[in-house]
């Protein structure tokens, strides 16, 4: 096994210092989408030949999950902005506990796993901070393959049963568009003996991003993006060679930083079409936003309320409701933000509160009356894009803020405060204890 990776800068205890009120200017760049990343690397689990992925962001998500595929027999060599992953000796069929545990998105490889071993062995994932978050569409789907499927002492057992353990093309009806269901369920139907349906399938760019994986390797895919994926199932897939498409919540939320704090920036690469719903939110706030085709060019001015209520896509992104909630804590009048996806994702409203922040709440609804200043506070992100919706509230507050909790920011943001910085931003990596 050979498994290669570059470090992070290990500071004790982190935190960010933000020095607000620096307009922003220049243009900051995207990286690969950490949710493609992710299960685009659990997909080489169905061959025995090598994928090599381009544009994989640099965060401890993807050493998380190298490390999951690397315990299952992959051997992962991971070179800059790209990983090779060699999936020929896959010895192992159940997946370590730890480190489920800590990526829930490496339960998308209960999927791939069974569709190449006849067997899988993958712990539940744990619960997270932004709600419950069950697997019950990906197990009735694995069902609907003809997997049998048990759930004992937290640990999810799938079975091929018959000789050939090959999964049967079977109709499954989502009764939510769960990305990670459709896209487990691609995966696993993509080696499945004759035809497989997804109704209700989720349309995120980055269940297309892995159809076109599944596509290159040989697959037979029809309709991912719509309602209904269709995949017939072949014998074997063959190495590929494929680039991930840049992170379009990253791109958000740099648009956001250039909005909150008032200014002129470019983010690139982009595909405009993956941020279509922000784009029409941030005009309606007021902001003006040139489309290239690669990049996107906000100027803001002046902003005003505007009520956002989170959908799957080409919905508004629960990933971008906690930074855009910032945007709004310093807008004209008041704005109204439903929170539809996850149960538990207000928790930034606390901790923007202490940044002065004028913010209500009623069940699953925040109304957030803009205040003409935020003030600099310690404040603590309580997960991935809570903290980055803190960082983009610092960027605009008077004063210092210093956000703790970096564990969740270096998930999900490659070098948050290089990038900031490097559009004009002042944030110091410093060492809270
Ligand atoms: C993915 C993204 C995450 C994003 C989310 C919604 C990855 C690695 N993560 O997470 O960043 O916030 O999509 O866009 O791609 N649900 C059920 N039953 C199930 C499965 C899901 O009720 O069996 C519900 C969830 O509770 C939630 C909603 O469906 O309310 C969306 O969840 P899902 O799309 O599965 O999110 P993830 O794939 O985990």
């Amino acid at each position: 096994m050979t498994y290669t990776i570059v470090p992070p800068q290990k500071i004790l205890n982190p935190q960010l210092e933000i020095a607000g009120g620096h307009a922003l200017s220049g243009e900051i760049r995207v990286s690969g989408a950490k949710n493609s990343a992710l299960v685009l690397m659990a997909a080489c689990l169905l061959t025995r030949d090598p994928i090599r992925l381009r544009n994989i962001p640099p965060l401890t998500d993807i050493t998380a999950m190298g490390e999951i595929l690397a315990a299952l027999g992959v051997q992962v060599i991971r070179q800059g902005e790209a990983i090779e992953l060699n999936g020929d000796h896959i010895n192992q069929s159940t997946a370590p506990y730890e480190l489920v545990n800590s990526l829930r998105a490496s339960f998308f490889c209960i999927g791939p796993l069974l569709a190449r071993t006849g067997m899988a062995k993958m712990p539940l994932p744990g619960g997270c901070q932004i709600g419950s978050r069950p697997v019950v569409e990906h197990v009735k789907g694995l069902k609907a393959l003809g997997a049998q499927v048990t759930i004992d002492h937290g640990v999810v057992t799938a079975v091929v049963p018959g000789q050939g353990h090959r999964l049967r093309g079977g109709r499954i009806h989502l009764d939510c568009p769960s990305v990670g269901a459709t896209e487990t369920l691609m995966m696993a139907a993509a080696l499945a003996d004759g035809e497989t349906t997804i109704d209700n399938a989720a349309q995120e760019p980055e269940v297309v991003d892995l159809a076109g994986l599944l596509i290159a390797m040989g697959a037979r895919v029809r309709g991912a993006g719509t309602q209904t994926i269709t995949i017939v199932g072949v014998d074997r897939l063959h190495g590929t060679d494929y680039a991930v498409i840049p992170d379009r919540i990253e791109a958000g939320t740099y648009l956001l930083a250039a909005a909150i704090t008032r200014s002129h920036l470019r983010v690139a690469p982009v595909i405009p079409e993956h941020l279509g719903a922000v784009i029409t939110k941030l005009e309606e706030a007021g902001c003006r936003i040139e489309n290239d085709g690669i990049g996107l060019t906000l100027r803001a001015d002046h902003v005003r309320a505007v009520d956002l209520r989170t959908q799957p896509f080409p919905g508004f992104p629960t990933d971008l409701q906690a930074p855009f909630m910032s945007l709004l804590a310093t807008a004209e009048g008041t704005s109204v933000i439903t929170e539809n996806i996850f149960e538990n994702r207000l928790q930034h409203v606390a901790e923007l509160q202490r940044m002065g922040a004028s913010i209500r709440m009623k069940g699953n609804t925040a109304f957030v009356e803009g205040v003409s200043r935020l003030s600099g506070a310690p404040v603590q992100g309580t997960d991935l894009r809570a903290s980055a919706a803190m960082v983009l509230a610092g960027l605009a507050a008077e004063g210092i803020t210093t956000v703790q909790g970096l564990e969740y920011l270096d998930r999900g943001y490659a070098d948050l405060e290089g990038k900031l910085n490097g559009a004009g931003a002042a944030i110091r990596r410093t060492s809270a204890s």
